[in-house]
């Protein structure tokens, strides 16, 4: 994932992938701005259901490339342009003169193929897999894995290679709803993900010998999240979550001092941060709300000591600085007794 140029790209103003793309996207004006579907839940599975058909056909490939462009707000070509209209069709957005705007319910179809694509791209594997000795895929052989913001489940495809226990938890429906899809592209079981919050597991105390979070800590209510990790976690099981950091907003907040919508976007970050950090609240948006679009950045050490907090040993040894992709990754431990 390190050396993966469009991560990296994303990783410039949002410190994330996924979600971090739509924010990305939004606040350089490239993305189409949002506009409410009123979907129902059933509107919305007969759009997905449609998507499938066509994802499975001929016009899969051009389609999950003109979402993953749409999604990071990337220039469209002709090839793209040819599918615009189907994507006004399912209901997606709507064509404009200069392109095509997604609607909140497109962005995240839009968001779940630019993974896919990216997922492909860097050989379906583990981010960080052949780089950090904590993400080794060998050591996940056997055990039980939670994902907590897995998406659509990148990670756990990879990891249902080598355990029959992992599974996710996953705030954002329509992700998941994608996950039936990809596994039927690559022809594999879907792993479990439920839909809901990682504040709040679903699951027995000492379930897990591993819970992961890829670049989800920083959308969550961080100190519930990791009160409930440590309860669902083993004696001996281990927690890796990576997440950008302050100084990554520090310096995004500098580089977007010229635009109005990015410097606007980072000013909230800014004191979403520093309200979390010193009272454990963001001022904007606090948690239930839709955590994903309010990002919080902790120092290291506030990072660290929340994990203590609840419980957990930080283990240096293993936890690295990822430069490339500007995050922190955290390993810690549940004592054993
Ligand atoms: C940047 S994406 C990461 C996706 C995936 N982990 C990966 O490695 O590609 C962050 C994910 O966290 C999810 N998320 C955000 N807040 C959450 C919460 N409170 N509980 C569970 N998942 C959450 C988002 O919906 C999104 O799928």
């Amino acid at each position: 994932m390190t050396a993966h140029p469009r991560i990296a790209r994303v990783a410039v103003f949002g410190g994330a992938y996924c979600q971090g793309s739509i924010d990305t996207a939004r606040e350089h004006g490239k993305a189409p701005s949002l506009v409410g579907t009123g979907l129902t839940a059933r509107g919305m599975v007969q759009v997905i259901d449609k998507l499938e058909r066509a994802l499975r056909g001929h016009q899969g490939p051009p389609i999950l490339r003109t979402l993953s462009r749409l999604a990071v707000g990337d220039p469209l070509d002709e090839g793209d342009h040819a599918v615009l209209p189907m994507l006004a069709k399912y209901g997606l957005g709507r064509q404009t003169a200069g392109g095509f705007e997604l609607d909140t319910f497109g962005h995240q179809c839009a968001d779940a193929a630019r993974e896919y694509k990216l997922w492909t791209e860097r050989g379906r594997r583990l981010h960080w897999e052949d780089t950090m000795p904590a993400l080794m895929l060998s050591n996940f052989a056997s055990k039980r894995v939670l994902e907590i913001g897995p998406g659509w489940g990148c990670n756990l495809f990879r990891l249902m290679r080598v355990t029959p226990h992992a599974r996710g938890r996953e705030i954002e429906e329509v992700y998941v709803r994608f996950t039936s899809i990809f596994a039927k592209l690559e022809g594999v079981e879907s792993p479990a993900i439920d839909v809901g919050g990682g504040e709040k597991l679903p699951y027995d105390a000492a379930s897990f010998d591993w819970v992961l979070l890829f670049s989800t800590l920083q959308y969550m209510d961080i100190r519930a999240a990791v009160r409930d990790i440590a309860r669902v976690l083993a004696p001996g099981g281990r927690l890796i979550t990576s997440q950008p950091l302050l100084p990554v907003l520090l310096a995004d907040l500098f580089r977007a001092r010229w635009e109005p919508r990015a410097l606007a976007h980072k000013v909230v970050a800014l004191v979403n941060s520093l309200s979390y950090g010193l009272f454990g609240q963001r001022l904007w948006g606090n948690v239930a709300s839709r955590s994903t679009s309010r990002p919080v950045y902790l120092t290291r050490r506030q990072t660290i000591s929340m994990v203590e907090k609840a419980g957990l040993r930080f283990l240096p040894s293993l936890s690295a600085q990822q430069e490339e992709a500007r995050e922190f990754i955290l390993v810690a431990e549940k004592p054993q007794g």
